[in-house]
């Protein structure tokens, strides 16, 4: 006998009968073989509840339109099977994406997620082609490989944690797709791209949490791919907002002193006139005793060793400027 498999859908109507409030509805599947969340709720939809509404269109994890919650976490409906998910969570709980604003049911508004696109202009600025056309190396691909592969589904976006406390943030999928451009060597507005996401509610404000990198049905790896916009925007001497001061105190820091010098830091990241307003914080970290001494900062031992990191590092990044040319 075919198992049944009790489905929990978060439902939301704003015309219906519950108005704005958001719902839960339970609904009894009988489980075929390798069936997927989406065989399931067309099920649902065709049998016990055609009110039942979510999007959909190739079914093949390409089109990355039907990407929902799925016991917590962004998912492609078409692209997770029951069973194992079954087996796992010991039941199957779906909504719609987190982070975005609930239309009806499992359709989200995706305004916001175009207009973040838009921002980093998805589309190449060619510069000038050399004498005798373009050569494009295999290693030149691989650089922006992962990030060829979005599919737009907007799963990251929805499993982000800086966007859930910002929604202007920036967010894993645009940053993803900002780095397919500036890391391709055709691209002749890398700097004012960059310029452009280094702003507030830019690449900055990523917690690295990994969790984008993490529901990615695609492996883009947006996590990794703002890493390497970070370190271009550095690159290219734009450091002039908090996030990047931040990163270069860090790192000055512990080439100074081994270790992270929080009270210089702040200074460093927040410019003298906004560290006074951390005053207070610096003032309860004292009575706690964890207020590192501002000029009595000792040096770790073995500092030399940790220089010679720096060391190497340094004659690495020269090498690679080399090859670069
Ligand atoms: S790593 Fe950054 S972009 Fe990715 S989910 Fe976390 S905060 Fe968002
Ligand atoms: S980066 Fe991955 S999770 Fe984000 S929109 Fe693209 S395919 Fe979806
Ligand atoms: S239906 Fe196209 S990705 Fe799932």
């Amino acid at each position: 006998m075919r198992q049944v498999i009790k489905f929990k859908i978060k439902r939301f109507d704003p015309m219906g009968a519950e108005g704005n409030a958001p719902y839960w509805q339970a609904y009894n599947v009988k489980l075929d073989h390798g069936m997927t969340v989406l065989e399931a709720l067309l099920k649902i939809e065709k049998n016990d509840d055609p009110t039942l509404s979510f999007r959909r269109s190739c079914r093949s994890a390409i089109c990355g339109s039907c990407a929902i919650m799925i016991n917590g976490t962004s998912k492609l409906a078409c692209h997770t099977q029951i069973a194992p998910e079954f087996e796992k969570h010991g039941e199957m709980v779906i909504g719609p994406l987190d982070n975005y604003q609930v239309l009806k049911d499992m359709i989200v508004d995706f305004t916001p997620f175009w207009m973040k696109m838009e921002r980093v202009k998805p589309y190449l600025v060619p510069k000038k082609e050399p004498k005798g056309g373009w050569v494009i190396t295999n290693e030149d691909t691989k650089v922006i490989d992962a990030s060829q592969k979005c599919i737009m589904c907007g799963s990251c976006n929805g499993a982000c944690n800086s966007q859930e406390i910002d929604e202007g943030y920036i967010g894993p999928s645009a940053s993803a797709k900002a780095w397919r451009f500036v890391g391709d060597i055709r691209e002749g507005d890398k700097r004012l791209r960059l310029d452009r996401i280094s702003q507030e509610h830019g690449i900055w404000d990523c917690v690295r949490c990994v969790s984008c990198t993490e529901v990615c049905p695609k492996d883009v790896a947006p996590m990794t791919a703002i890493e390497k916009l970070r370190e271009e925007a550095l690159a290219e001497g734009l450091d002039d907002n908090p996030g990047a001061k931040h990163a270069l105190a860090l790192v000055d820091s512990v080439k100074r002193v081994g270790r992270l010098d929080e009270a210089t830091m702040t200074f460093k990241t927040l410019g003298f006139l906004r560290s006074l307003g951390m005053i207070p914080f610096g003032l309860k970290m004292q009575m706690h005793g964890k207020m590192p001494h501002p000029i009595l900062f000792p040096a770790i031992g073995k500092l030399d060793e940790v220089r010679g990191i720096y060391k190497a590092r340094e004659r690495q990044r020269k090498n690679e400027r080399k090859k670069k040319g």
